[in-house]
């Protein structure tokens, strides 16, 4: 398993691929809400944690509501869709001011869960594969350093 993390050049929404169906088949729907349940209690303790709501509640409502929109992209039934309707990425994320710092801390959290998964190593990666990309979608701020680069530049 790989859980690579390459860098967001700002600004990108780079294609991405949905995970394989194997991703689905292996971790059945249920499995899937547990991975989302155990990532949320874990990210409203992570150095994110103050984007997501810490009250049980609100928390619960969430973890209901996302995974729908995660089995739907993993091939599953249109839970997502039927709900809500279409997804905007970018809108959704954009209330949130989301550095690259931010994304890899998302994305810790998620190999943390991911890790206890036992699944095949091909069905993981297909998934892992999908997040890291598509995690780039939600990247909306800039860092330090790349304010820095173009002041430099500008001379
Ligand atoms: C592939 C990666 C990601 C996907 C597919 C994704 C998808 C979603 C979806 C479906 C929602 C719910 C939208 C709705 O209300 O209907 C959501 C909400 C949210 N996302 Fe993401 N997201 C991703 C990565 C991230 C990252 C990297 C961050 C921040 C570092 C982030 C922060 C949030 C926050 C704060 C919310 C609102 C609270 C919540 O509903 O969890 N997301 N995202």
């Amino acid at each position: 398993m790989d859980y690579h993390i390459s860098k967001t050049n700002f600004g990108e929404t780079p294609d991405f691929e949905y995970p394989k169906a194997l991703f689905l088949e292996e971790m059945g729907e249920e499995r899937l809400v547990k991975l989302f349940s155990d990532f949320y209690d874990l990210i409203i303790d992570s150095d994110i944690g103050n984007f997501f709501p810490q009250e049980e509640e609100e928390l619960e409502k969430i973890k209901a509501h996302n995974v729908k929109f995660f089995i739907e992209a993993a091939g599953g039934p249109k839970y997502y869709t039927e709900a809500v309707g279409h997804f905007d990425m970018l809108k959704t994320h954009e209330q949130f001011s989301i550095t690259e710092k931010a994304r890899r801390e998302w994305l810790g959290t998620m190999e943390e869960v991911l890790r206890k998964v036992d699944i095949s190593d091909e069905a993981k990666q297909s998934f892992w594969d999908f997040l890291e990309t598509f995690s780039k979608h939600t990247v909306n701020v800039g860092e330090r350093l790349e304010l820095e680069d173009l002041v430099v530049n500008k001379g």
